[in-house]
Order: C-alpha cells, then structure tokens, then sequence
C-alpha cells in the first residue's frame, strides 16, 4: 500500500505514488479521460484517470463516481502550474468507500442555493471550500487568543456554564430547570474571573455564553464564544492597551498562516494590514458630537446602534476604542468615574468597515457598598451575589477586563456578511437546527 498523504504535502510527494482518502468534490468527463475532483478536508487536487492507462474497472468506478461519494485513491503526484492546488493526480487504483445514490444525490450543488437551504444543510455545507476556509479562520483566531495570553502569563480558568444569576442584563437570560430550582446559561463568565483574578492575579476564561437576544441581525447569535481575560490591580487603561494588542495580535496572526483561507474568501487584505498599533481612541461624548454631525438622531445617554457603529468606524482605517459611556447605559458591575460619576469606566472596541463592536469590557466597582447599592437600584436579587460581594469584602482591589466575542471578530476578519457562517452550527432567534 502507498503511503497515505494530505492534499495540503502534495509537493513534497511529486513523482511518487500515494494514497489519499477523501470524497470527490466534483466530477468532469471528456471522452476517454475523467477527471475527478477529489478532497481530503486540507486541500483539493484533480485526478486524472485515462481509461487505456488504468484496469477497465477501476474506470468504471470512477466513471460512477457521484458528488461526495467517499473514496481511496491511489496514483502518482505531478505538479502542474495550471491545476486548482498546483498538482495533478495521475490515478492507478481507487476504491469506492461509500457510493452517493444517483437515485438521491448530495442535495448542494455547485449551482446558487439560498441561505436557508444551505443553513438547514449546515451539517452538509461545512464542506464546501469556503466554509473550510472560514473553520480555518475560526481555528487560527481562537489558537492566537490562546497563544496571546498564555504567552502573557495568564492561567485559564474555565468557568460555568449553569449560572443562579444575571451578568448581562436579566432581558437576555435564557432559564432551564434545574432540579427542584431554575438556573440561567451563562451569558458571561466575568464575575467567576473576578474571583479566580483574586486568586492567580491574571486569568481568562474561553467558552460557550448564551444570550436570549430577540434581535434577528447579522451580528448576534443565541450561543456564541466569548474569551474573557481578567486583571488583577488593572485600570481601564491597562486593559485598553491589552484589547488592542490582542487585535493587533490576532490579526497578524491570521495574515501570517491563512493566506490561502483569506483569499479564498476574496477577503480585501489590504484592509486588514491597516490593522497596526495604536488604535484611535475616542470618548463617548466625542463620539456622539461626531455621530450628530453625520446625522444621526443620538441624543447624549442613550446607546449605540449598529447604524451608529458603522458611522463610527467609517472615519478611521482601523479598530476604534471607544470609552466612557453612559453608566446608565451599562451593567451593574462596572466602575464609575471619579471624575464623571455619570459615566463608566468602560471601553468597547469597534472593528472598522462596519463589522460594529467585537469587545466590551472596563473597570469593575471594587467597593462594597458602592456595589450592593447598585445590585438593589438594578433590582438583581441579593442572595444570588453574596459570594461576589465576598470579593468586595475580602482583599478587593481594582481590576479590570474585558469580553470579545470570537465570531464577530471571524465575521470582519473573513469578510463575512452575516454571523452564521462564522460558527459550524449557529443557535439563532429562528434556528436550532441541524
Ligand atoms: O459587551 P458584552 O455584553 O460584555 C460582556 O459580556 C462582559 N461581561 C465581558 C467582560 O467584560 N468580561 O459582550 C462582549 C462581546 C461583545 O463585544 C461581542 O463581541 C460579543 O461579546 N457578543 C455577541 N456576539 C454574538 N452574538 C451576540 N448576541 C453577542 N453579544 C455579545
Ligand atoms: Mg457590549
């Protein structure tokens, strides 16, 4: 038996005969000759089979061949310039694994589809080239996350997914029973880093967080990814400097190993080496002035829209940190400014050509009393937090940290229109399925 070897190694076996397993991608006669397109989930290659050169069965079987029919081929490697991959396989053998019924053929063809054929096919139309570029993205973004703050001396610390209470708001929690009680997903891990802070000064938590948002936009989903780091004795302005050399990194990062994914995607790469550091910062109350000049109805105290955003981010070539919002307009854990006692020590980073925020995050409010007024103003029930006013009560110092959501970050990096191709299976207002 030849050796097995990936469609992404081809140039390292050129001239020698191989094995690879895969399904056909595509298939394409011309008289005496066929050639298949076979892929392996690292690459695509084109197979050559000429029915005087191979047994009479081996043609028929390929002659057979359907789309997404799984398949061991053997041949010889040869590099050829003009081939999708730069290499042609001159096939000797090939075994059918499994054989796609021509009677119910694989539903996605290379035609158009809509989006809702392709997201009921999800589980199918993970296989296409783009989407295997897109799982690539996604792989590299979370891998550089990783790299970043383990490089940094933070110790990840995974927290729960079951929670007794709020972080983000009571609007968007999403309840399930529990035993005898209810508990809500999380819709955040902060509030367990601010204890494990405590404990090993630096950490982060990368996880599933729920929101139970009823918002049907290309940027939200109902599960989604979130890495949270967590600083102990850090201010607002440490951790701004941290969220954008995480983006800096990140982005770096993907321009360095996926290329080929990124081009894949027609992804305007010129705009992402725009990406470099320090990023523009600007003020809340900046921002709203700049907003009203381009039109906007924003009246001072209120939130951004992703209309907003996007006016936003239109005046700069790279992501925009975005600080001292509203309190009002924020959660119950975050700091006031001394100086500004209606405003947050806050900042959001908002990622250019209109992909809207990818990080929230801040000071938290490290005084007890300052922060049980707080959980009885916002009506959040007391019992539920005493373990995080324990905090407060026990060594409190500031800290600080944020959230950013891992596929809004995929979605601008990718280029993409919508959040749902940035996750192999979306949980969305309308979708649970497949
Ligand atoms: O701004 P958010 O709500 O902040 C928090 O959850 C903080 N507790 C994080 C922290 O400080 N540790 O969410 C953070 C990020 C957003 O900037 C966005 O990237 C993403 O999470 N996000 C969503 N992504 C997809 N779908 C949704 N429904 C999202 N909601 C938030
Ligand atoms: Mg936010």
């Amino acid at each position: 038996m030849p050796p097995v070897v990936e469609i992404r190694n081809m140039a390292g076996s050129v001239g020698q005969e191989i094995l690879i397993q895969g399904w056909v991608y595509n298939i394409r006669a011309s008289g005496k000759i066929l050639f298949p397109l076979f892929r392996d989930g690292t690459g695509i290659i084109q197979g050559v089979v000429v029915k005087s050169a191979v047994a009479p069965e081996i043609f028929e079987r390929a002659r057979i061949l359907t789309q997404e029919s799984s398949v061991r081929v053997t041949g010889k490697v040869r590099a050829d310039h003009r081939a999708p991959g730069g290499f042609e396989l001159d096939v000797s053998g090939l075994e059918i694994v499994q054989l796609v019924s021509a009677e119910h053929p694989y539903p996605i063809t290379p035609k158009e589809h809509g989006v809702e054929f392709l997201m009921d096919h999800r589980h199918l139309w993970l296989r296409s080239a783009r989407q295997r570029s897109i799982l690539g993205v996604r792989h590299e973004i979370i891998k550089a996350c990783r790299d970043f703050f383990d490089d940094r001396g933070f110790t990840l610390v995974d927290t729960p997914i079951f929670t007794p209470a709020a972080c983000e708001g009571t609007t968007t929690l999403f309840e399930v029973s529990y035993f005898d009680d209810k508990a809500y997903l999380t819709q955040s891990g902060q509030l367990y880093n601010e204890a494990t802070a405590a404990a090993v000064g630096k950490t982060y938590c990368f996880g599933p967080t729920f929101r139970a948002e009823k918002s049907k936009t290309r940027r939200h989903l109902t599960e989604f990814w979130m890495i949270e780091p967590e600083v102990a004795f850090a201010r607002l302005d440490d951790v701004s400097e941290l969220a954008e050399e995480l983006v800096a990194f990140v982005v770096q990062r993907v321009l360095a190993k996926r290329r080929p994914e990124l081009q894949a995607l027609e992804r305007n790469i010129v705009n992402l080496e725009k990406c470099a550091l320090p990023f523009p910062r600007l003020s809340y109350d900046d921002a709203v002035e700049i907003l009203r000049t381009k039109g906007s109805g924003i009246q001072w105290g209120g939130d951004f829209g992703a209309a907003d955003e996007t006016l936003l981010s239109e005046g700069y070539d790279r992501p925009v940190l975005v600080h001292r919002y509203p309190s009002q307009v924020k959660a119950f854990y975050m700091a006031s400014d001394p100086a500004r006692p209606d405003v947050a020590l806050c900042v959001d980073v908002l990622a250019p050509e209109g992909y809207g925020e990818i990080i929230g995050g801040g000071e938290r409010l490290a005084d007890y009393d300052v922060l049980l007024r707080r959980i009885d103003e916002q009506r959040l029930p007391r019992e539920a937090f005493d373990w995080y006013l324990d905090l407060r009560r026990f060594g409190s110092v500031p800290h600080a940290g944020f959230g950013m959501g891992i596929e809004r970050v995929v979605a601008w990096i990718c280029g993409l229109e919508h959040v749902r191709e940035t996750i192999p299976f979306p949980r969305m207002l309308s979708r649970l399925k497949p």
